[in-house]
């Protein structure tokens, strides 16, 4: 969550900074900032709002100077506003600094800073007036004392008016350092800087870095210099952008024949058979990881648990050595999985990461890694990452069971669906103005529920639950009315008798139901008032078909009610703060 960015070097540091946090933007969209230095004087524009807002009123271009920082923020303390937008100068006037992550011990550090004054409500301003404190006309040691008063999770990037360098310190928060000719690029990450350079060294915890136009001098949190690694990185721009889409998500949606395509000849690693599989996430990670339960112990009969990240880190969970914990995570940054995964480390189980972003984090802390083939993923719903997930975990099973799990015709038949737009569109025309969804499925289709719940709710701020079709009898079936449709996903499967009794049942108390059906089937639209089909596949298999017309319905909603769907409100799409 925010994305902080900075630029020391030759060219005009405020148009390449405004482009960094452009591309860094879906961290967090509810304030931005800029600080410049030019002829030994800091110059400063912020203001509340997403980046282009913000740019049309206080135009970011006009800062001068060849070396910056910028932040696009996701409030955690005090409200989004121009005062609580970073950069944040010290009183002094001499130092300004962005951060991304959460100072637990602010008010103790606050306190000890009582001739300062604060100007914002933010966690964040203290760390102006610390590295102000230590400040002896060492930059880096002045920073490098500060962190260690620190409790909580940081990626910073400071600047002195006296000094043409950029020092920079992460715990916690990620960081990637893009390394230029007589240039140097920061970022949360590489989509910040890819376009002026490929060659990466990723920040390690404690660490703190100065950089200069044509030096990096990395240290460790005692002030001893390291040698870190660079990395070239494997990225194509084209793909982060929108290609005559309307929105990210709409690309990315229709990106997934080739997604599936590209993700079947993923190799699988070997992996002992484990005793008990956990498998841990958030979000539609979670969901991907419910759908692999379903697969995994139908394939492999090994028991699978999947729990929350949130929940698993504070839960003593009884993890073993024998044990296979699995992260899933389209960022490999998110600080609820990350904190799961070292957990499950320091309990002696074997890590795997199924991760959708190189050298992220998680990706390089995970015992074992699987990268999804998703490519880069902008739009804060997560689509064609979720359908990668899926690809691994059918994957995944085929290996630890010895059972072969043909997916080859799944690409062709998630274009099929995609072609029926239009009738989708037609649905969210009738539906887009309701306040309230239900969505059930069953077995390998409940999870799907909860996506396609998931993903309404996220996009269009419509209150939607996703059920265990059983379950409606035990609450939510009083919830059904005129007023209140529910999407039933009814493919010809094992429970098909179940779901058509389930849509019955609602058509009888007046509900309207949207069912996802197999192609060919006639029996389905009389319980339904509208019908959306896929076609037919093997049971295990129809999550790959039944998700699609789900985030399909969902984006036009959520574009009908003209929300904002690549940048929902309150959200974000790394979730770096737990
Ligand atoms: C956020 C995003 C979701 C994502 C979840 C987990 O909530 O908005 O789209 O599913 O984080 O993110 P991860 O990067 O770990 O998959």
């Amino acid at each position: 969550m925010c994305g902080i960015a900075g630029y020391i070097g030759k060219k005009n540091a405020a148009e390449l900074l405004l482009k960094s946090i452009k591309n860094l933007e879906y961290r967090g969209y509810d304030s931005v900032g800029m600080v410049t230095l030019s002829e030994g004087k800091i110059s400063m524009k912020k203001g509340r709002g997403k980046v282009s807002e913000v740019d049309s009123k206080v135009d970011f271009s006009s800062l001068p100077g060849t070396m910056g920082i910028a932040h696009t923020r996701w409030a955690t303390h005090g409200k989004p506003s121009e005062r609580n937008a970073h950069p944040h100068i010290s009183a002094s006037g001499k130092i300004a600094i962005v951060h991304n992550g959460i100072i637990e011990n602010y008010l103790e550090l606050k306190e000890s800073l009582q001739e300062y004054e604060f100007k914002s409500e933010t966690d964040s301003e203290i760390l102006a007036h610390l590295i102000d404190k230590h400040y002896s006309g060492n930059l880096k040691d002045a920073v490098l004392k500060a962190i260690a008063q620190l409790n909580g999770t940081y990626a910073i990037c400071v600047m002195h008016q006296d000094s043409r360098e950029l020092v920079v310190a992460r715990n916690g928060s990620p960081l990637a350092l893009g390394i230029g000719e007589g240039e140097n690029f920061i970022g949360s990450d590489v989509s910040a800087f890819v376009e002026h350079t490929k060659k990466v060294i990723y920040l390690e915890d404690f660490q703190v870095a100065s950089i200069k136009e044509n030096s990096v001098e990395i240290y460790d949190g005692k002030g001893n210099p390291v040698s870190m690694e660079t990395k070239t990185i494997d990225w194509d721009v084209e793909k982060a952008q929108k290609q005559g889409y309307k929105h990210f998500m709409l690309k990315e949606i229709h990106e997934q024949p080739q997604v599936v395509r590209d993700s079947i000849s993923i190799e699988i690693p070997e992996l002992e058979k484990p005793r008990k599989i956990f498998i841990v996430a958030c979000g539609t990670a979670g969901y991907a990881g419910l759908t692999g339960k379903y697969l995994l112990e139908k394939y492999t009969r090994i028991p699978v648990e999947v729990v929350y990240a949130s929940e698993f880190r504070y839960s003593d969970p009884i993890i073993c050595p024998g044990d296979l914990f699995i992260a899933i995570s389209q960022s490999g940054e998110t600080a609820d999985t990350l904190a799961a995964l070292r957990l499950a480390k320091e309990k002696g189980a074997k890590t795997l990461g199924i991760i959708n972003v190189q050298e992220s984090t998680i990706a390089r802390e995970a015992g074992t890694v699987i990268y999804t083939r998703a490519g880069p993923e902008i739009g804060v719903a997560s689509t064609k990452a979720f359908i990668s997930q899926l690809v691994v975990l059918y994957k995944l099973a085929e290996k630890l069971s010895g059972t072969e799990i043909s997916l080859t015709s799944i690409p062709d038949k998630i274009q099929g669906i995609l072609n029926q737009e239009g009738k989708i569109q037609e649905i969210a025309k009738k539906y887009f103005r309701v306040y309230n969804f239900l969505y059930i499925g069953r077995n390998f289709n409940f999870p799907i529920a909860l996506e396609g719940a998931l993903k309404l709710k996220e996009i269009s701020y419509i209150h939607a639950e996703g059920y265990a079709s059983g379950e409606m009898k035990h609450g939510p079936i009083a919830l059904v009315s005129d007023e209140v449709p529910t999407v039933a996903i009814a493919p010809r499967d094992s429970v098909y008798p179940k779901m058509v009794s389930n849509m019955q049942e609602i058509k009888a108390r007046n509900g309207k139901v949207i069912s996802v059906a197999t192609e060919g089937d006639s029996e389905i639209p009389e319980h339904s008032t509208d019908t959306l089909y896929i076609p037919e596949t093997r049971e295990e298999l129809y999550p790959l078909l039944t998700v699609i017309p789900l985030q399909l319905l969902a984006y036009y909603i959520a574009d009908m009610r003209e929300c904002d769907v690549d940048k929902p409100r309150n959200l974000a799409k790394s979730v770096t703060v737990e």
